[in-house]
């Protein structure tokens, strides 16, 4: 395979049958997320992905890259946060003044705020100020915009996210660049997406948590189905520029974290540097830190005011959700997703 030789994209787009749509567009308030679904596992995306798959699965990796994958709400950010620091000599005047949007571009977010920018576009000429206009504009640019474009013209090392399923990016990804997936209890990622889903008013979601929970263990929501998502990028575990994390680990023992993403970075870190980042990194910093806490987008009105992106920070919140029925019938899903893999989350073994 030539070097510079365009891969084609490999998988089929399928349909949602217009009753399905109906039924998953009913829950939302803001109904015009597009969804499809994608390839063999049927991974459910928004339709503009599909116009720019091709250019992911064919961007240019460079081996300085280093790329931090997840499900959403799997702990992404705290990760990225990690990630950067240990990467970048603990600069914590940067990771505390340029949001963590500006320094890790995130390779799909367009497909899910294209609808969201065509509207705000209709609607312009009513913001009041022109430093509010230019605001907004700048924003629907890190959001709304593919960032192909801007990662080619990004000096290295880049640092970059993505919650595409392992098989959607590039396939010298691992070969080339690291990659750091996390993982989380499914039952907490999909609390965790229930209020995501309330927070951001690109999804607006009107009904109950239990509504939600149908919709994601039914395989109707973004990026589901959730499993095999975690599996593929569980399959590549073993490779030497993959690390595999789990949510549970870094609530479990975050010191002892950092000490796998340094050496898997290369990277040396004191005990003294250790304390700091430790509590540069714990949940109520993390709450208070504007840089990553995406309270910035409140005042272009995208955030509902009854939810915050950093919200309980808990491992096992889902027993506060969850009745007896609903705790069964996870308890099964999950199992039936496990059966025939060696794919275990740490803290159900015990
Ligand atoms: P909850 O909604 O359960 O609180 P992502 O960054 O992938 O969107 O993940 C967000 C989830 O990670 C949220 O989970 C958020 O609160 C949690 N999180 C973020 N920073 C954290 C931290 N420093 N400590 C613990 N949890 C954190």
């Amino acid at each position: 395979m030539g070097e510079n030789k365009r891969l084609r994209f490999p998988f089929d787009v399928e349909e949602i049958e217009p009753e399905e749509k109906m039924e998953i567009k009913r829950l939302f308030n803001y109904p015009k997320i597009d969804l499809v679904r994608v390839g063999p596992k049927g991974y459910v995306m928004s339709r503009p992905y599909i116009e720019h798959a091709e250019n992911i699965y064919n961007l240019p990796i460079r081996p300085t890259d280093v790329y931090v994958a997840s499900f959403q709400r799997a702990g992404t950010t705290w990760t990225q946060e990690l990630v950067w620091l240990l990467a970048n000599d603990f600069d914590y005047e940067t990771a505390l003044s340029v949001p963590i949007t500006h320094r890790y571009p995130f390779l799909e977010v367009f497909m899910l705020f294209a609808e969201w920018k065509n509207d705000c576009l209709k609607n312009i000429d009513k913001v009041e100020s022109i430093e509010k206009k230019e605001k907004l504009l700048k924003m629907l640019e890190v959001n709304a915009q593919p960032v192909t474009e801007k990662l080619a013209a990004m000096p290295s090392p880049r640092f970059i996210k993505t919650h595409l399923p392992m098989s959607f990016l590039p396939p010298n990804i691992v070969d080339t660049a690291k990659v750091i997936y996390i993982a989380r209890d499914a039952r907490d990622i999909a609390i965790s997406n229930y209020h995501h889903a309330r927070l951001f008013k690109i999804f607006d979601f009107a009904g109950e948590f239990k509504d939600f929970w149908e919709l994601f263990i039914n395989d109707r929501y973004i990026q589901t189905p959730y499993f095999e998502h975690v599996k593929e990028a569980w399959n590549m575990r073993h490779h030497p520029n993959m690390l595999f994390l789990f949510y549970e680990e870094l609530k479990k023992d975050l010191p002892a974290v950092v000490r796998r993403v340094a050496s898997f970075l290369g990277k040396e870190v004191t005990e003294k540097q250790m304390t700091r980042l430790c509590d540069h990194l714990s949940f109520d910093n993390f709450k208070k830190n504007k840089a990553v806490n995406y309270e910035d987008m409140r005042e272009f009105d995208v955030i509902s005011p009854n939810e915050t992106f950093i919200r309980k920070g808990k491992a096992n919140g889902w027993r506060d959700y969850f009745d007896e029925d609903m705790t069964r019938q996870a308890e099964r899903w999950i199992a039936d997703n496990l059966r025939g893999t060696d794919l275990r989350f740490p803290h159900m073994t015990s």
